[in-house]
């Protein structure tokens, strides 16, 4: 199996995407991560907790990041998408543990080092914590096998500006730091994650099902009232799930190697992923994104793996 890490803000569609990772034997899960985001971090890092619980994965250490973008202090979180608790009002049972003592850095620096393997990092949220690590601890980072980050487009596309996806958008000096690092990096944004999308009725096989499915159906319904609102359109976009499927069967999305730089300072565009798709800047790659999706098949994948969790 590939290891990972996987550093996160949970999230709803984080939530769906742990859940993938669990349920998935093509990834053995080292640690979770967390970071502010979409919620605060002491919502985060309470989500993970309580969301490996409910996953029967107490053993996977969960430490807890950044709060707060390196440079910006103008981002906050949006409670309409995720709800002011980052899960949509669904309450999962506390977990038996705390937090792990160490940062979330160190746990990763200690993950990446004692992993007999090159670790794979999954970066689900701004990458405040990915570019700690890149900073602090060059020698180690560059022992990755990759980082493969749900972020940004490759077109003028945007979630929370119309440039601006909200990953990148959140902590854009986080995120130049990570393209600029020489750590092969996959960058699976909006281009893709668009038509990463579960319809209401793909989940009705969970009705009546155990606890992990009343929490996918529960954290699903306030997502789909969110996505209804924006766009008249019922089926959800899981962003974060398509980062982790990316991993788990790579030929679910079709890439191509470009340059990639980001925008920390435009009045319209700050957090713009910049993409050198025609390569004018004749700059050499630094990142394969991803330009088109098997939504299909990655929505039977998501689907039916999480469907699957609470037989384990
Ligand atoms: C990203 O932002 C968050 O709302 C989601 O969890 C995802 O990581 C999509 O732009
Ligand atoms: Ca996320």
């Amino acid at each position: 199996a590939i290891p990972v890490i996987i550093d996160t803000d949970p999230g709803i569609d984080d939530a769906l995407a742990l859940m993938l990772a669990v349920a998935s034997p093509e990834l053995d899960l080292l640690a979770v991560t967390t970071v502010g985001g979409n919620t605060g971090l002491a919502h985060t890092t309470e989500n993970a907790l309580r969301l490996m619980h409910l996953l029967g994965r107490d053993d996977v250490p969960v430490a807890a990041g950044a709060d707060v973008p390196l440079v910006r202090r103008d981002s906050a979180p949006d409670p309409n998408t995720h709800g002011e608790d980052g899960f949509g009002g669904v309450r999962l049972d506390p977990a038996p543990r705390g937090v792990d003592a160490r940062s979330a850095v160190q746990l990763m620096v200690d993950v990446i080092e004692g992993s007999a393997e090159p670790v794979t990092l999954i970066a689900l949220g701004p990458l405040t914590n990915v570019a700690v690590l890149i900073a602090a601890f060059p020698d180690v980072a560059a022992k990755l096998e990759r980082i493969v980050l749900m972020g940004g487009g490759a077109r003028v596309i945007g979630n929370m500006t119309p440039a601006a996806e909200f990953n990148i958008w959140y902590d854009p000096d986080a995120a130049a730091r990570v393209f600029a690092a020489g750590i092969p990096v996959t960058m699976v944004g909006l281009d893709v994650t668009h038509f990463a999308l579960t319809a209401p009725d793909d989940w009705d096989g969970l009705r009546g099902g155990g606890p992990v499915a009343q929490a996918v159906l529960g954290m699903v319904e306030f997502y789909t009232a969110y996505h209804l609102a924006m766009s008249g359109n019922p089926s959800t976009a899981q962003h974060d799930s398509l980062a982790v499927a990316a991993v788990i069967q790579p030929s679910l999305v079709t890439t191509r190697s470009l340059y990639v730089d980001v925008e920390c300072a435009g009045a319209l565009t700050r957090g713009m992923t910049v993409v050198d798709v025609d390569n004018v800047a004749k700059a050499a790659p630094n990142a394969d994104v991803a330009l088109e999706v098997d939504a299909d098949a990655f929505n039977r994948l998501l689907v039916s793996r999480v469907a699957e969790l609470d037989a384990r």
